[in-house]
């Protein structure tokens, strides 16, 4: 679908770190007025998925106004990756920016890992329709990766990064506020990728899935 709204959605590098406490920023107000939990990031953090051209940003108009952003890693020995930290500026929600952001996110994901199981946790509606959209299908949370490196992202009762983290640690890691939901790419084989990247995003995600796969064996 053409938008044609004024808004770029691009894979970060960089370029793009000036944007990093804004970013942050809007994540804690938004966590923070929904009373709910999103994991919360440090600046090296958003910085190096920069770096590692592992984020997706929307700038909005000439003057290149943040509007979204949503960044991917992987996990359990790069057989899942998750995207994560999906956030959209209130004033430009509903105009399908998140499903954009997502789908790039998506198409991302699946050129630098293309053999792994993608997954995210939600309590959003939206974002329960996008990733269904997408081919996402919920499952419980034993299916999803049991890396802890994962998990440490929302924090423990004593170092909440959620707000429901106690949830998950009472429960042994087994239930929790969020829905899990699972792209597991075997199903879904010769389907044409969401987003069309520039040459140079589709090399640099050919060469290190090619590094990736070398490093592998
Ligand atoms: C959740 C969020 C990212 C959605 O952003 P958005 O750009 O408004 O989403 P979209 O416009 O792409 O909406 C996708 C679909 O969900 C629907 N939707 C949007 N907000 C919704 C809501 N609050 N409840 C139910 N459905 C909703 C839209 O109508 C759209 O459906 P359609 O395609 O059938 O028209 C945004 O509200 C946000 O940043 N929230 C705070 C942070 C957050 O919750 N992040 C997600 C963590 S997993």
């Amino acid at each position: 679908m053409n938008y044609n709204d004024g808004i770029e959605i691009v894979v970060a590098d960089t370029s793009h770190e000036k944007y990093v406490d804004t970013i942050l920023e809007t994540i804690t107000a938004s966590a923070k007025k929904r009373g709910s939990g999103i994991a919360t990031r440090t600046h090296e953090y958003l910085t190096t998925k920069m770096r590692e051209r592992k984020a997706i940003i929307a700038l909005s108009g000439p003057e290149k106004e943040f509007a979204g952003f949503c960044y991917i890693e992987s996990w359990g020995n790069k057989e899942y990756v998750a995207n994560s930290g999906l956030i959209v500026v209130e004033k430009f929600r509903n105009h399908h920016l998140a499903t954009r952001i997502k789908e790039a996110a998506f198409t991302l994901s699946r050129l630098r890992w293309p053999n792994a199981k993608l997954f995210g946790l939600t309590s959003q509606a939206a974002v329960m329709k996008i990733n269904t959209r997408l081919g996402y299908v919920p499952v419980t949370f034993e299916q999803l990766t049991h890396d802890d490196a994962f998990w440490a992202g929302c924090g423990t009762p004593e170092d909440p990064h959620c707000i429901n983290c106690d949830v998950l640690a009472r429960t042994g890691r087994k239930y929790c506020v969020c829905t899990a939901m699972l792209y597991d790419p075997a199903d879904h084989v010769g389907e044409p990728l969401p987003v069309e990247f520039p040459p140079e995003v589709v090399e640099m995600a050919r060469q290190f899935a090619e590094a990736e796969m070398k490093s592998k064996k």
